[in-house]
């Protein structure tokens, strides 16, 4: 290293440094999901519990309940970057009340922050399982683990047949779209900026992940309610974003004033923009409805196999 950057390089080591506050929050919002899950499984009042009652015990499956728990802050910073990313890139306020370039560290830390409690998330989720088939060897109960956790298609039972290749997929994303960023000297900022896009991707297979499989948003109730209408902002400023783009080359001009845009290209881009906002209204009015896809919770626990989730 001769000491001197490129004009824009951050290079990943200074932006790791600079997320450790931001890790640390992450850290203690952690902590006290952990603590509040503990809690309502003691208290007997555990969705978790109720979907799979052999999980009635706290002190066994505390790594159950961290992964859990990381799940939850991993969303809400993912929440968080996201909102950040689609401020940055919409409409400029005219007084805008916070820095842009402070804006830009914040979406940097929270998002390398966010990677890193999404592999925590799976990688507790690994760790139960290692403990919870004791009855195999060591390399079988490991191998099997990791397969279950990270080989798409592996993991056979219940719901997350379906749920777990879509975090799969939400993680294997975040990585290198997050990623990109520090090697944007060398693909290009055009390239990385056409491919920074798509994590918005990652968000969607996130919360669409934690909808499907979350036992803590498995039944109605205000949880569920919390994360449907969490999603109303990101859905509005992804609608303003691509409605007025702070970047005037991304604008869709009226139809006529066409600089160079084909037509095949024009349409494509006015139709994304429509569904967007038809998604908008459908966020709202699932809020509104409370047709929110929960279940009613059952008089009688169900009966159910070790992380199957289908004992509705
Ligand atoms: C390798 C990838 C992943 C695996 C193997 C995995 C595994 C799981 C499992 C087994 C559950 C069910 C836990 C329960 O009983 O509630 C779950 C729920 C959840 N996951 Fe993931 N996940 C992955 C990726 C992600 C990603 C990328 C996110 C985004 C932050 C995420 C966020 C969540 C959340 C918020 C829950 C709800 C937890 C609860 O209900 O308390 N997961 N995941």
């Amino acid at each position: 290293m001769n000491g001197r950057q490129p004009v824009g390089r951050v290079p990943l080591r200074a932006d790791l440094r600079a997320a450790l506050p931001d890790a640390a929050a992450a850290v203690a919002v952690t902590a006290a999901v952990f603590l509040f899950l503990s809690f309502r499984m003691r208290s007997g009042t555990s969705a978790t519990v109720a979907v799979m009652p052999f999980m009635d015990d706290p002190r066994t499956y505390w790594m159950y309940l961290l992964s859990q728990a990381f799940g939850w802050s991993g969303l809400l910073w993912a929440w968080g970057t996201v909102v950040l990313g689609l401020l940055l890139s919409g409409p400029r306020p005219g007084r805008p009340a916070v820095s842009r370039a402070a804006l830009e560290r914040w979406h940097r830390t929270t998002s390398l922050t966010t990677m890193a409690l999404m592999l925590a998330h799976a990688l507790m989720f690994a760790a139960e399982l290692v403990r919870y088939e004791a009855t195999m060897t060591w390399a079988a109960r490991l191998w099997s683990a990791f397969a279950d956790t990270f080989v798409p298609g592996w993991y056979d039972s219940g719901t997350g047949r379906t749920a777990i290749p879509i975090g799969q997929g939400a993680l294997y994303l975040a990585l290198p779209l997050g990623l990109l960023f520090y090697v944007r000297h060398r693909i290009g900022a055009n390239t990385w900026r056409r491919l920074h896009r798509f994590v918005i991707v990652v968000y969607v297979l996130s919360v669409w992940h934690t909808l499907l499989y979350g036992t803590n948003v498995w039944y109605d109730g205000w949880p569920r309610t919390v994360l449907w209408l969490l999603q109303v902002p990101v859905a509005v400023l992804l609608l303003l974003r691509l409605v007025r783009p702070a970047r005037r080359a991304e604008r869709l001009e009226a139809p006529g004033r066409w600089t160079g845009a084909s037509a095949l290209g024009w349409t494509t881009r006015g139709a994304g923009r429509l569904a967007v906002a038809a998604v908008v209204v459908a966020v709202l009015a699932v809020v509104v409805s409370g047709h929110d896809g929960g279940r009613p919770r059952p008089a009688e626990p169900p009966a159910t196999a070790p992380h199957d989730h289908d004992g509705e």
